[in-house]
């Protein structure tokens, strides 16, 4: 399970916060042995607030011994830093629980730091607190109170550098909290921010953070499998990940494979994944190189197999199983189609790793769906392509469109039968 596990490479990528999730999954799935999972997140959590998180998983590793001595002080360190944060933030923290003072500020920084400084006695000091201070908090793992001050913090300082900052940090804290749609426009932000960017290597490679961050959201969002195929195959993105992280091509070419509105592109991955052949290969990258470049319908359905374990072991892709060997399996079958007239459904049935009966259910609904010129002859076991060769996803696609269009239909002549109703008076006569 572990010989495919991308944890370590995404998670260089990733604020040491966001890691801790993947942690967590790979303890459930048992991909390594428990110890190195427990050890891996002492050391995460050695570097942050959360002590006596770390205590506890010390204890259980080593129910033996004393916890060690740098965690006491380390303890004793964090309660000296809130008091410290708390104190030099406090006079605008007390401002910004004001519901009254908050209204007085304006869309106008100038105009704020101002007001704050001649009415409230506030300056950059104490702003420069509060980003210690939400940092404080992020670090304890309290990421909505961290989330909140940012976005303050955001709002008052002068320094582009450190907004910038502030805003990856709010980023991660949106994540942590799962709160996707707060994610996603902060994510828009930070994208306009790195376009603007001048310095070309910073660039790439707070794209290819941005990549990685993001994936949270990609395979969670309702549209985040649109928006991995639409960011991704962006010129600058696929020149970050093709330069600095092959691995995203996993997460790519899963979204492409479950996602039946990006169909258009799928020539244009199995360009990429050619490409980068040298640099990166996994199951599913080899299924779709056995499947779309080579024909190898045996090596396809062995890749398949693999790639289950892949998947269900992979945080970001766990859930995504069942889709994607349903998607895999049309693709299996159409290709296929493609290159034979007659089928035999035996054969079909271990091309699509099927039992005999499930296959043949599983043909006959694909016929019936799809409308294909194929008929099945059940006593001989096969399927007899018809003459013309149709396109199976034109013809889904097809039949989707009129499916909207009809139901369009439908509501409107529905809605005005009940207007009607509504207002009788105006109707007939
Ligand atoms: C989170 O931070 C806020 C300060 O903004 C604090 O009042 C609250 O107690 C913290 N929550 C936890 C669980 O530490």
């Amino acid at each position: 399970m572990a010989a495919y596990d991308l944890t370590s490479q995404v998670g260089c990528f990733l604020d040491r916060h966001l890691v801790f999730p993947l942690l967590e999954f790979l303890q459930v799935k048992a991909v390594y042995p428990e110890r190195e999972i427990l050890e891996a997140k002492i050391e995460l959590l050695g570097k942050t607030n959360m002590v006596d998180f770390a205590m506890d998983i010390y204890k259980n590793l080593n129910p033996e011994s004393e916890v060690p001595e740098g965690m006491a002080q380390k303890k004793q360190q964090v309660m000296e830093k809130l008091k410290k944060y708390q104190e030099i933030a406090a006079p605008l923290v007390h401002f910004l629980s004001s519901p009254d003072h908050v209204k007085q500020l304006q869309s106008d920084r100038a105009y704020n730091l101002q007001l704050l400084e001649t009415e409230f006695q506030i300056g950059s000091e104490q702003i420069e607190g509060l980003y210690h201070y939400a940092k404080f908090w992020f670090d304890c793992g309290n990421y909505s109170a961290a989330a909140e001050l940012l976005y303050h913090y955001g709002t008052l300082c002068t320094s582009t550098d450190r907004m910038v900052s502030a805003l990856w940090g709010k980023f991660a804290a949106d994540i942590l909290m799962q709160d996707w749609e707060t994610a996603i426009e902060d994510m828009g932000r930070l994208k306009d921010i790195i376009d603007k960017n001048t310095d070309a290597l910073g660039q790439l490679q707070q794209r290819t953070w941005l990549m990685h961050w993001a994936l949270f959201i990609f395979f969670n969002h309702e549209n985040g499998r649109n928006s991995i195929v639409d960011l991704f195959f962006q010129d600058r993105y696929m020149n970050a990940m093709q330069t600095n992280a092959h691995h995203l091509l996993r997460y790519l070419a899963v979204a492409l494979v479950i996602n039946k509105h990006k169909r258009s592109m799928l020539k244009e991955l199995i360009r990429v994944i050619q490409q980068e052949q040298h640099g990166y290969t996994d199951p599913i990258t080899d299924f779709l190189d056995c499947l779309f470049v080579k024909y190898d319908f045996d090596g396809a359905q062995m890749k398949l197999r693999e790639c289950e374990v892949v998947l269900q072991n992979d945080f970001f892709l766990t859930n995504c199983w069942e889709e994607f060997v349903e998607n895999a399996r049309l693709f299996i079958f159409e290709t296929y189609c493609r290159i034979h007239k007659c089928i035999d459904i035996k054969m079909l049935a271990e091309k699509l790793n099927m039992e005999h009966e499930a296959a043949e259910l599983w043909v006959v609904n694909m016929i019936r769906t799809a409308r294909l010129q194929a008929k099945i002859d059940s006593k001989a076991g096969t399927v007899i392509m018809g003459t013309q060769h149709l396109n199976l996803y034109e013809q889904i696609i097809e039949k989707t469109k009129q499916l909207s269009y009809r139901s369009y239909k439908l509501t409107n002549s529905y809605m005005q039968v009940v207007q009607a109703q509504q207002n009788p008076v105006a109707v007939g006569y």
